[in-house]
């Protein structure tokens, strides 16, 4: 019968068989498996430092080496910052020239973090004890009592304090609770000098030469040909000089020569010379360096986040996040037959910023 059904694993078990009615009338036992059941732990297997004292013994030598190296990398890190000058520029494969404190600091106290996680991993891996126990979760919730007991502590606290009763105690506590967190906003103009009027200016002015980015010689027309992109820095501006890298950040000049039949732009074929083009090198969308230059359609494109620029038609942009076409710069050429420029840049290159006018 059905309600014979059942009736054995209804007593105490999660494995216990369940008796079923058979085409012959007779009980049928069927195998009936919980598919929530606890599947328990694994046996424990020792490690090797478990049971070998000389592998333990190693293992403990290298994690004393580790925080040893630890130690020595951030008295290396004190002493650099100590030690090296702010403005000092040195050159390492592949970074190129970079601050040389900055480097220092980052290498030191990469070294030291490093060192302190891979010696705490390694401690806890092989060292410390790893046999799984099982803690059985509580309900995290106070009880009815310890609520009450706590309500009883905060109004006996209160009371006690006369924190209602004394009212320029409360308004003077919540005036100066108030207050104290300007501090931290006050320093905020720690983080530096306003920019003034730096972001606006590059070094860019009327008679610099256009100096080749790779051989640092003056560039003349016939060194542009149609189809290439060349780089060139302002006249004066030296690699390894202490600001060269917040100069060329800001004066990276980009040029192209466009057959002048192709130039859309009339304004832009006017501040070219026959054809060269000279566009700021800093996307205007975060200031990444852009580079892609594709010969037949005049397109360059930005490696950081695809933005497009027409460089025939004033550097408009066709595609992605850069709000404003690339800044042009005014060029000609001078007697000698170099090519110079007429001016800085007419407005601020590089990314927006709020007093960008
Ligand atoms: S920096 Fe050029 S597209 Fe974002």
């Amino acid at each position: 019968m059905s309600s014979q059904a059942g009736s054995e694993n209804e007593n105490n078990g999660e494995h216990l068989p369940t008796v079923r009615e058979g085409e012959d009338g007779g009980g049928v036992a069927v195998e009936e498996r919980d598919p929530f059941a606890n599947p328990g732990l694994p046996p424990h297997e020792p490690r090797k430092q478990d049971i070998d004292e000389r592998a333990a013994k190693r293992s403990e030598r290298t994690v004393s080496l580790l925080f040893t190296v630890s130690m020595l990398a951030t008295v290396a890190f004190i002493a650099a910052f100590v030690a090296i000058d702010v403005d000092e520029i040195v050159y390492i494969f592949p970074l190129g020239h970079v601050s040389a404190l900055n480097f220092a600091l980052g290498v030191t106290l990469g070294i030291a973090l490093f060192t302190i996680g891979a010696g705490a991993i390694h401690w806890s891996r092989t060292l410390m004890s790893d046999v799984e126990v099982i803690q059985e979760r509580h309900p995290i919730a106070a009880t009815e009592e310890t609520e009450a007991i706590s309500k009883a502590d905060w109004r006996q606290g209160t009371e006690e304090s006369a924190i209602g009763s004394r009212k320029i105690i409360r308004r003077t506590m919540l005036g100066a609770l108030t207050l104290v967190p300007l501090a931290g906003v006050v320093l905020l103009r720690d983080l530096g000098p306003l920019p003034g009027t730096k972001l606006r200016e590059t070094l860019w002015a009327k008679g610099k030469l256009l100096i080749n980015m790779n051989t640092d010689e003056p560039l003349r027309p016939e060194d542009i040909t149609v189809g290439s992109l060349s780089f060139a820095k302002p006249e004066g501006l030296k690699e390894g000089d202490h600001s060269f890298n917040n100069e060329i950040a800001k004066a990276a000049l980009m040029l192209v020569r466009i057959h002048p039949g192709d130039i859309k732009d009339r304004k832009s074929a006017d501040w070219g010379h026959e054809g060269i083009l000279a566009y700021s090198k800093i996307c205007t969308h975060v200031g990444c360096p852009v580079s892609l230059y594709e010969q037949q359609t005049h397109h360059v494109l930005c490696p950081c986040h695809q933005s497009t620029f027409d460089l025939s038609d004033g550097a408009r942009v066709l595609f992605g996040p850069a709000g404003h076409p690339l800044p042009q710069l005014r060029i000609t050429v001078n007697d000698e037959g170099y090519l110079y420029a007429l001016g800085d840049f007419d407005e601020p290159v590089g990314p927006s910023f709020w007093e960008r006018g």
